[in-house]
């Protein structure tokens, strides 16, 4: 059985399988109706969430599928001390497929372990966000017409972004992708992930002040300053704006220049920018639900003819 626990977790040639059904859901998403009939999905979110629970709710429901689950740690038996895995052994019997979003990094490994059905990890901790990134391949793929030579800025909260090291991690097996990584020191990505950068040859710099590299990009991936991570309440109101993105900065850009946000936005990218033909943000949150119903299918192995 297969679970999505990491995007490394899907081969580039089942990456590029699952964007093609995606893009086939969003231009025919009346073929996939009946896809799921009789099928139910598990949200277990012990963490909030509003786009990618009910991302995968709408996935599920598009494919004629059910769902169930609870939507946090409160109103689940975690309250009353439940373990993960007593859970998820439980759900099991319940659903056919489970979507899990846990502050814990490694939670949903560990559901995975003593799972009977496919475990979809929605986000674990600081750690990682596979659907996050599926969705952003697929706003990159449809925006740019390929996934290869392109130059990324990941800007903002880089330390505690799990979409961010989500998004590093699959895009360093496409060719000829350059990496600017803009952060305040503090916020600087987790030294294993400049490992990696290292260890696989791929291109990147390290710089603080977006202004500076602005021309350089293609793509520019905007991130919230992570406050629930942080264990100290003025080191997050000190950061929270040090990045704002605005009309004056998107001038420098090239005309071309795309911008992408997982959402939800506090102040980093700010509102006149909604407008500017280059912000991809909200039609990103629209491919999620088309790369999570063409997960649901792919881990459930259901095709239509
Ligand atoms: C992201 C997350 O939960 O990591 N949100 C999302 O799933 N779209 C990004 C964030 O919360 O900043």
């Amino acid at each position: 059985m297969k679970h999505l626990l990491s995007p490394q977790d899907l081969s580039i040639e089942e990456l590029s399988n699952l964007l093609a059904l995606a893009h086939d859901i969003s231009i025919n998403p009346t073929k996939y109706h009946h896809v799921c009939n009789g099928k139910k999905l598990a949200t277990l979110f012990y963490e909030p969430s509003t786009r990618t629970r009910l991302s995968f709710e709408s996935a599920m429901i598009n494919l004629g599928g059910s769902v169930l689950g609870f939507s946090s740690a409160d109103s689940s038996s975690a309250a009353k001390g439940e373990s993960v895995s007593d859970t998820i052994r439980v759900i099991s019997c319940y659903a056919d497929i489970c979507a899990m979003r846990h502050p814990k990094e490694g939670a949903p490994m560990v559901a995975a372990s003593k799972s009977r059905i496919p475990v979809i990890n929605a986000g674990d901790g600081g750690h990682q966000h596979p659907t996050q990134t599926l969705t952003d391949l697929m706003t990159i793929h449809e925006l740019r017409g390929s996934l290869e030579n392109f130059t990324i800025g990941l800007c903002g909260d880089l330390k505690f972004g799990r979409t961010v090291h989500s998004l590093i991690h699959s895009l360093i097996r496409y060719n000829n992708i350059k990496f600017i990584l803009i952060s305040p020191k503090e916020l600087r990505v987790p030294d294993y992930m400049i490992e990696t950068l290292k260890d696989n040859n791929i291109s990147y710099k390290e710089v603080e002040k977006l202004e500076d590299v602005m021309t350089e990009l293609d793509i520019l991936y905007m991130t919230r300053v992570q406050r629930e991570r942080f264990f100290n309440e003025d080191d997050y109101l000190r950061m929270k704006d040090f990045y704002i993105l605005d009309k004056a900065k998107m001038e420098l850009a090239k005309p071309d220049m795309y911008v992408l946000h997982p959402l939800p936005r506090v102040n980093e990218i700010s509102v006149e920018v909604d407008n500017d033909p280059r912000a991809a943000y909200f039609k990103q949150a629209q491919y999620g639900v088309y790369v999570r119903m063409a997960l649901i299918m792919i881990l459930l192995g259901l095709s239509v003819d």
